[in-house]
């Protein structure tokens, strides 16, 4: 029987209270598809080991999770904690460390969910955002100077490469291939003159060698409108970095709930495990309330077996997923419900 090597990384607040309803229904499938997962927990990777010892995780960290086959994730962030400390202390290295260059952010409103959007219908809203992980906006090139002075200054600068926009793209491009057809590109070249311009040079570029997809581009703002008002035309949307991110918040809240949204952080060569988190973060707000909605953690765990070779295990969860929406009442605050974390996990586990 195949055995797969879990790396678990609850993180913080609510991070672990999803993952062990992801941990459920993961083991569900493990039985009906033949397969074992077998989890190391690294429950101590977190803000308050931050605070403790001054580092989210130890040095050696990376080197730990090396010979896993995928990594698990909840959340990290603590108030006391800056965001960015947890975010460069943890979840970072590990993206940038393993490679992972393509996030994949898909959202799809489910029947029965009511979107805030109107014209969001159930069926009609699927797709996905392909968003650059490991460069782009996200930099250390930059500085602070004259600390505590008037003429204190910030400098951030954004990084695009050639080989870093090109591979992603060409993921982006397949993905399209195998999809709908239809990619759109995320740009703001009217108003930043370097980077922008050079990032749709590259989409012309690579968008030659697929013929078969359909290709346009949209300034940021502008898409930012047509996700609200025209979710139903998009199928692939690829971004940078800050763009991917955002839009893809935005994409979670049209589809219902930032609660649902799962996320992949894929290294597409295997040359390292690949890392799957929900989209939302910590939420201190309602931590420690059993009402979290485990369902973006879950999702996630589907991509997981996905990317390990298991489609069918993943859409025996994503079917799951769909019929405790469509077909019973039964969700968590952030959906209108009223059901506990606990509860809504025991109605997917009885569906499944
Ligand atoms: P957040 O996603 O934690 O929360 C935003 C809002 O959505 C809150 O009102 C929260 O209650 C709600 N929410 C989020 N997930 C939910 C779920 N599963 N079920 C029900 N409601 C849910 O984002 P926020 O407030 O901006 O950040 C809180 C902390 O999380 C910060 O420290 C931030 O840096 C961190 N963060 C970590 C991320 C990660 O680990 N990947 C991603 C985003 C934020
Ligand atoms: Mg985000």
């Amino acid at each position: 029987m195949t055995n797969h090597r879990i790396a678990l990384i609850p993180g913080d607040g609510i991070g672990a209270e999803v993952l062990p309803p992801a941990q459920q229904v993961l083991d569900v499938l493990g039985r009906r598809h033949g397969f074992t997962l077998s989890y190391t927990s690294y429950d101590d990777w977190s803000c308050e080991r931050y605070l403790r010892e001054g580092a989210m995780m130890p040095a050696d960290g990376l080197a730990q999770l090396r010979d896993k086959d995928a990594i698990l994730l909840g959340a990290v962030g603590h108030p006391g904690v800056p965001d960015h400390v947890s975010l460069w202390g943890l979840l970072i290295p590990i993206r940038r460390g393993f490679r992972q260059y393509v996030n994949l952010r898909p959202i799809k409103v489910f029947e029965g969910i009511d979107s805030p959007v109107r014209g969001a219908r159930a069926g009609e809203v699927d797709f996905v955002v392909v968003r650059e992980n490991v460069e782009g906006e996200y930099s250390e090139v930059g500085g602070r100077l004259n600390r505590g002075f008037p003429d204190e200054m910030a400098v951030q600068e954004a990084v695009f490469t050639r080989a870093g926009v090109t591979r992603l793209l060409d993921y982006a491009f397949q993905l399209a291939e195998q999809r709908k057809g239809r990619l759109t590109s995320a740009t703001k070249s009217n108003g930043i003159v370097h980077t922008m311009p050079f990032w749709d040079e590259l989409v012309a570029e690579r968008a030659a060698s697929f013929p078969q997809v359909g290709w346009g581009q949209e300034h940021i703002d502008a898409l930012a409108a047509k996700f609200v008002l025209e979710p139903a035309r998009f199928d692939v949307v690829v971004a940078s970095n800050l763009f991917g991110d955002i839009l893809s918040d935005l994409a979670a809240a049209v589809a219902g709930s930032i609660g649902l949204a799962p996320a992949a952080n894929l290294n597409p060569e295997r040359e390292f495990p690949s890392m799957f988190e929900p989209v939302h973060g910590s939420a201190p707000d309602i931590a420690g309330q059993d009402i979290a909605n485990p369902l973006g953690a879950i999702w996630s765990a589907a991509m997981m077996l996905d990317h390990l070779g298991h489609p069918r295990a993943a859409k025996d969860i994503t079917d799951a997923m769909a019929a405790v929406l469509a077909k019973t009442d039964v969700r968590t605050r952030d959906l209108g419900g009223t059901a506990s974390t606990a509860d809504f996990t025991d109605k997917l586990l009885e569906v499944l």
